[in-house]
């Protein structure tokens, strides 16, 4: 293991990345930003500079951050942001985790002005081979800075209308659907003839999910949000928002070049606008002739064959050994809109709004004094720190998630700090009398699940990570509007945690931080 130094250099930059000029917000003048690359077991140490006009904060997406809570870079949650002008240092050790992951700003909207890039981990123990290995983010992209758009989505009785993307992008690449002359270009991958390639697939974008597929060539999934499973060919795949699919390529079909598309799933926009461009391509190429593939997508036949990728068996294998949790934790989810309220994302009767200090430092506060925030009782007592909806864990508990989302729209869940199985999902309401049937011999462990409209998921995971970790939605505006939760799991441990003051430095100059949607 060794330590790998990163020196970031936050700042905004006027760019066309399809064409059209905008400004963007950016890590050392990248879009998307710069590749973070390790072994499992080493140590990484970022500085990060914030020279752009809000403030800002990083969070390293699916890292465990094991007695590391305060690095996990959540505003409200575990961080303070990070003001104009200031530095902050991330460090921490990636441990008992490899494979396809990514980073992005947690601070508002503000991830998806720029403010992500992936991370790669290596590690001895993984049982993927491959000649090449290439990182394919693909996204939904606007023109306009996030926060510009905020405003109206927020506002009284917008009846649930997320900002409409004005395209997608690959690798930032793009040809933007409505520009003369077009200036923008397409993400080009040379994969040598005869090699196999491994094709990391991110969504990095804020609110669609996407199609994926590569003219002629069947592919071979093999990894799902850093963890390994059974290869399984295929010709296409979804993927939403801050999901991580690896698909193996084997470059064997007879013509030199090929379109991967990327097609959003347009049909939960609020509107599609008539030159809105759901597809974005990208070129794979075998050989440096520059000539635009003629190939066809796969085309309808295919739709047959799509699994359902939560299905995706683990390898090794690995069975669930306790059958019953020590507790369900039943959440509904929705937006509630109505003439005389703003239209705000609910986790059972909280809407989420980040707190001026975060819960992980009033926590470990609370908790040194005598416990007084804090109910000691019972296993799960559910409990509210400035109205937000916390779970306290205490020990090491199996806790399974039932989720209902009582909406007409799919959302992205993502809880930090861990990896979580997905025992069961479906339409409708969940009928308890099946807990016993659920999938406990191999299920998918994942760090973030679709749950359908009007669809539930039923997840568990054990709180062996001690911290306050968030759980929510990954789009982008509806995390803003308030669907996000807390676990507080092993409080005693958070107890006797002093958090470095660094980290509660900013906390202490709330003036400073600018840039938040509301
Ligand atoms: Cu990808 Cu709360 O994060
Ligand atoms: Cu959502």
């Amino acid at each position: 293991p060794t330590t790998r130094n990163y020196n970031w250099t936050i700042s905004e930059i006027e760019a066309a990345p399809d064409g059209v000029l905008r400004t963007l917000i950016v890590i050392d003048g990248q879009f998307p930003g710069p590749l973070v690359e390790c072994n499992e077991g080493d140590t990484i140490v970022i500085d990060v500079y914030n020279g752009a006009t809000n403030s800002t904060s990083l969070h390293w997406h699916g890292q465990y951050q094991n007695g590391t809570n305060w690095m996990d870079g959540t505003t409200g949650v575990t961080n303070c942001p990070i003001p104009p002008g200031k530095s902050f240092r991330y460090e921490f050790t990636v441990r008992e985790q490899w494979g396809t992951y990514w980073y992005h700003a947690h601070f508002s909207t503000s991830r998806i002005d720029g403010l992500f890039g992936p991370f790669i981990i290596h590690s001895p123990k993984e049982s993927i081979h491959s000649d090449t290995d290439r990182v394919v983010m693909v996204h939904d992209y606007y023109h306009d800075l996030s926060a510009a758009l905020l405003p109206q989505y927020l506002a009284p009785d917008n009846e649930n209308d997320e900002p409409v993307p004005d395209g997608a992008l690959i690798n930032g690449m793009g040809i933007c659907s409505t520009c003369e002359p077009s200036l923008g270009k397409l993400a080009t991958f040379g994969l040598d003839r005869d090699k196999t390639h491994r094709l990391r697939f991110i969504n990095v974008g804020a609110f669609a999910e996407f199609d994926v597929e590569i003219d002629q060539h069947e592919l071979s999934l093999v990894e799902v949000d850093g963890v390994e499973v059974e290869p399984y060919r295929l010709h296409r795949f979804r993927i939403n928002v801050a999901q991580r699919y690896s698909v193996i390529l084997h470059a064997n079909q007879p013509t030199d070049s090929y379109w991967l598309r990327a097609r959003m799933i347009a049909h939960c926009f609020a509107e599609i606008p008539e030159d809105l461009k759901p597809e974005v391509l990208g070129i794979v190429r075998y050989t440096s002739n520059e000539e635009k593939p003629t190939t066809k997508g796969w085309g309808e036949a295919m739709e047959l064959e799509c699994k359902d990728l939560n299905t995706s068996e683990i390898i090794p294998a690995v069975s669930i050994s306790a059958p019953e949790p020590d507790a369900l934790i039943y959440i509904r989810s929705n937006f509630e809109i109505g003439a005389y309220r703003l239209s705000r994302g609910f986790f059972n009767k909280t809407s989420w709004r980040p707190a001026e200090v975060p819960t992980l430092v009033q926590a470990i506060d609370g908790l040194a004094r005598a416990n007084r925030s804090f109910s000691s009782e019972g296993i799960l007592p559910a409990y509210d720190i400035n109205r937000q909806m916390v779970y306290r864990i205490d020990g090491i508990k199996t806790i399974d998630i039932l989720i209902d989302n009582f909406d007409d729209g799919n959302h992205p869940f993502h809880l930090h700090g861990y990896k979580f199985w997905v025992l069961g999902q479906g339409h409708g309401y969940f009928d308890r009398s099946t807990y016993a049937a659920l999938n406990t011999t191999n299920p998918l462990r994942r760090d973030t699940v679709t749950i359908e409209a009007y669809g539930w998921v039923l997840i568990r995971f054990v709180t062996d990570n001690p911290g306050m970790w968030a759980f929510h939605c990954h789009i982008a505006w509806h995390a803003e509007a308030g669907m996000l939760m807390q676990f507080l799991t092993q409080p005693a441990t958070v107890a006797s945690w002093e958090v470095p003051e660094d980290v509660k430095g900013f906390c202490a100059h709330p003036e400073d931080q600018r840039g938040g949607g509301i």
